[in-house]
Parts: C-alpha cells; sequence; structure tokens
C-alpha cells in the first residue's frame, strides 16, 4: 500500500511561500520518488485573498486566520513563512505544536527571541521544528552543522550573513560610492526589509547568527547577548583604505565560545581582501565552520530570494516526509545549557584611522597612547595632506578591545586629533 501523502498548511504567500507552491507543483514526481510518499499542500493562508499570485492556488482550501490553518486537522506539517516574531507567526506556531504538528519556518526573527521555548514544548509534544531557510536562505548550513558536523566539537562559527548588506559594502567598493547613495539604491532595487534596520543594523543576521551558536555550542538561543553594529557607520574612506592595506570590510558574524564565556559578534570587520570572505561579492551569503575534526567548511550561496529560500523550506519539509526527525537544535531542548555571555571580545588586530594636525611630535603623541595601554603597532601609513591636516592608519598587533577603546579615547587629550577616529577590528579568517 502506497505510503500516504505528506500533507501541508502554508502560512504565508509571499516570495517565500509562493516559492514554495511552485516547487511543489513543479517538482510532485521527484519529490515522491526521493521520499517515497506525495508531499501536497492542504490549505492556504494569507492577509488578502484577492491579490494576484503568482501560481495556481485553486486546489487549496483558503483559511483566513493562520491559526485555525495550524489547528487543521487535516494537515500534518505547519509551514510559517509569514514573518515577524510575536503576533501571528508565533501564535500560529504554537497552535500548530499544540495540535501535534510538524513545523517548518524560514522565520529567524520568531526563533531568534522564542526558540528556546517552541522547541521545548516541541519536543515534549513529539513534533518537530525545521528551520534551514531561516539562515543563510538556500545554503544548507543548518543541515552541515546537524547532521554533517555532527561528530565534531565546533571552534568557531563565522559568516556573512545578510546579502543586503554585503551588497551594499562591495557595490561602495566597487563604484566608489557613499553609504547614502548606495543604501538608498538597495531600496530602489527592493534589496530591504520594510524595516531596513533588520538589515542594516545588524538585526537580521545576528538572529541568523545566534541560531547557528545554539546549534554549534549546544546552548539555549541567546540572541539578546549578540554583541551588534551595523554598517551605517561603515564610509568610503574606510573602504578605500582598508582596500589599500589589502583588506575588506564585511558585516561579520563571529560566534565562538571561549574560557570567558560564549562570544557572538555581528559588527563590521575587516577581513583579508584575498580571502574567501574577502571574495565574496553582492547578495551573496558565506558561512564558514570550524570543526576539530574537519577543520575548516566553507559553505557559499544565494542567501535569500524566492528559488533559494523555497529550496531550504522543502528540503526541511522532505526530511520529514522522510521521518528524519532530529531536536530543533541538534540535542534535545532541555539539555541546551544556558550560556555565560564573554563580556569582552577575544584581542584582534585593529585598523585605526585618524585625521591628524601635520606637525612635529603628532604621530609620536599617538603612538604613546598606544604604547601606554600595551598596545603594539604592527603597520602604519600616512596619506598626503589636505592643508594642514594628514590621514594616518595604524594597524596594531592583537589588542583587548576594552585597550583600543582607552587608547582612541586618550587620543582626543593630545591635541593633535582633528576629528573623531575610527577603530575597525581585524578578523583573522
Ligand atoms: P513576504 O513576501 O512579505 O510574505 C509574507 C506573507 O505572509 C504574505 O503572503 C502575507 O500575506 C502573509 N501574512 C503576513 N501576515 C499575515 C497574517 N497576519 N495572516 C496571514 N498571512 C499573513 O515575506 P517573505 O519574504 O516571503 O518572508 C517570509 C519569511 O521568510 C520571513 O520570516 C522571512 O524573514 C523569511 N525569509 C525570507 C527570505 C526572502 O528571501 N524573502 C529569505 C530567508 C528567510 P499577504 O500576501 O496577503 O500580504
Ligand atoms: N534581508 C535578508 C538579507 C534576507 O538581505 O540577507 C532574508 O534573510
Amino acid at each position: 500500500m502506497p505510503a500516504a501523502p505528506l500533507r501541508l498548511g502554508l502560512a504565508g504567500l509571499g516570495t517565500v511561500g509562493i516559492g514554495v507552491v511552485q516547487i511543489i507543483q513543479r517538482q510532485a514526481d521527484l519529490i515522491a520518488a526521493r521520499t517515497g510518499r506525495a508531499v501536497t499542500i492542504t490549505a492556504v493562508s494569507a492577509r488578502d485573498r484577492s491579490k494576484n499570485r503568482d501560481a495556481d492556488l485553486s486546489a487549496y482550501a483558503w483559511e483566513t486566520d493562520p491559526v485555525a490553518l495550524a489547528r487543521r486537522d487535516d494537515i500534518d506539517v505547519f509551514v510559517e513563512v509569514m514573518g515577524g516574531h510575536d503576533g501571528p507567526a508565533k501564535a500560529a506556531t504554537e497552535a500548530a505544536i499544540a495540535a501535534g504538528k510538524d513545523v517548518v519556518t524560514a522565520n529567524k526573527a520568531l526563533l531568534a527571541h522564542h526558540g528556546q521555548a517552541l522547541a521545548e514544548v516541541a519536543e515534549a509534544k513529539g513534533c518537530v521544528i525545521r528551520f534551514e531557510a531561516a539562515v543563510a536562505g538556500g545554503i544548507p548550513v543548518i543541515k552541515a552543522l546537524t547532521e554533517g558536523l555532527a561528530g565534531n566539537r565546533i571552534k568557531r562559527v563565522m559568516g556573512v550573513m545578510n546579502g543586503t548588506c554585503n551588497y551594499i559594502l562591495t557595490r561602495m567598493q566597487a563604484a566608489g560610492l557613499p553609504y547614502d547613495q548606495v543604501f538608498e539604491e538597495a531600496r530602489q532595487l527592493g534589496y530591504l526589509e520594510a524595516d531596513p534596520n533588520l538589515d542594516v543594523g545588524g538585526i537580521d543576521a545576528g538572529h541568523k547568527l545566534s541560531l547557528l551558536a545554539a546549534i554549534a555550542f549546544g546552548t539555549r538561543v541567546s540572541f539578546d547577548a549578540v554583541e551588534l553594529e551595523g554598517i551605517g557607520n561603515v564610509s568610503i574612506d574606510d573602504i578605500r583604505l582598508a582596500e589599500d592595506m589589502g583588506y575588506r570590510i564585511k558585516l561579520l558574524g563571529v560566534a565562538q565560545m571561549t574560557g570567558r564565556g560564549l562570544e557572538q559578534r555581528m559588527t563590521p570587520c575587516l577581513v583579508p581582501a584575498d580571502s574567501p570572505l574577502g571574495q565574496l561579492q553582492g547578495g551573496t551569503n558565506m558561512v564558514v565552520l570550524e570543526g576539530d575534526s574537519v577543520g575548516q567548511i566553507v559553505l557559499r550561496g544565494p542567501g535569500a530570494g524566492m528559488g533559494p529560500t523555497a529550496s531550504a523550506v522543502m528540503a526541511d519539509v522532505i526530511d520529514i516526509a522522510r521521518g528524519q526527525r532530529i531536536p530543533t537544535f541538534g540535542q534535545p531542548a532541555i539539555t541546551l545549557a544556558i550560556p555565560t555571555a564573554a563580556l569582552a571580545a577575544t584581542p584582534a588586530p585593529y585598523y585605526l584611522r585618524m585625521t591628524l594636525l601635520d606637525k612635529p611630535g603628532a604621530l609620536a603623541k599617538i603612538a604613546t597612547c598606544l604604547g601606554d595601554a600595551g598596545i603594539s603597532i604592527d603597520q602604519m601609513r600616512q596619506y598626503g595632506h589636505v592643508g594642514v591636516h594628514a590621514t594616518v592608519l595604524i594597524v596594531t598587533h592583537k589588542a583587548a578591545p576594552g585597550d583600543i577603546i582607552h587608547a582612541t579615547a586618550r587620543f582626543a587629550e593630545t591635541g593633535v586629533l582633528v576629528d573623531a577616529p575610527v577603530a575597525i577590528r581585524i578578523e583573522e579568517v
């Protein structure tokens, strides 16, 4: 007797939802061959039933309320692709789990804020929550961490996880354009989230990093402990001068377990221009995973868009159709440790840019501030003069972030500084 079909309730018919409908309609035979059963959509939900959508939805029942969809007796899996960390996405996901349904979601915000509670309830009910699409779109990074690297102690997770930010930074670099102009271009191209601060403020990427950290280090999701800094202050001057020193600026996520606790950062960093991360162009994402046995794995691919994100949603649906059931964060949620947040990032080299009065002893005063803070200079460059001002770049040896803050604060007391200095971490990749 053929296996019963796996019946989906699909909440959200936007970019990702319609992508899921298209794959299910186009690849029905292939999915059935790979899973041994049909995967079908029973019912769908969105806000506006009259909206023209790029798919034939006539075979599916319509639910105005996603919570009602989640509770339907004739669905096995609730697919949540509406978005939002509270409101209907949370209510419907909770309702689905309470009704004993498995959940597939693309919603990193929901899981970054409520992942632990949702996972505990789901696992107590024997349900799974899968979220491949929530991190780095089409890149199968959740699968890589939970399955492919399950035998490794993960040392570090790193990556560029927001395509919009990478588009803005690489476009600034390639065209020599200032941030505001490229931000506006990105808006016109439709790259920005409805709330652009989710992208350029680093929040969206921070959500993703916090989910990877939970799996990698066996800890509860702790988004609130992610050090967040967006790209709004990255200037074209820094992009140009970093390039001149052999670096590129990326909004880089880094998570690692240190002796001082879990370090999670999503901040602009310099990376070597010739490294895989330095070479990453446009809206593409890259995730670098480091395991004690495997060494370093680099995953690169589309982090957003209809096809790539729906591809990741379908990977989760197909796993469920195959009977593959893995705890949400790779180990039972109740066994996840409460992480201690590292209060400061590990020491790293820093790029320092400043404009100084071009007069005898100016550089010596700056070098003294660094020396007094125990910071050693690795490279230094002075760029021409504008009137009596000169731009000076310093690359330090490894320094503690607190020492950099202390030393650069003291620059102001030297009387040779023309405007506020810029300090950007150089990540060793
Ligand atoms: P979207 O295009 O804005 O679509 C959202 C859908 O949800 C729309 O169909 C909307 O209905 C529906 N919806 C919103 N509120 C609803 C409510 N209260 N009741 C019923 N339906 C509701 O969003 P998206 O880009 O597909 O993103 C969906 C999720 O995937 C988000 O969590 C997002 O972060 C995640 N994601 C997206 C991408 C991407 O490339 N787009 C990549 C990775 C992850 P109407 O159409 O009627 O307005
Ligand atoms: N806004 C995100 C990005 C896509 O630019 O990468 C959804 O995760």
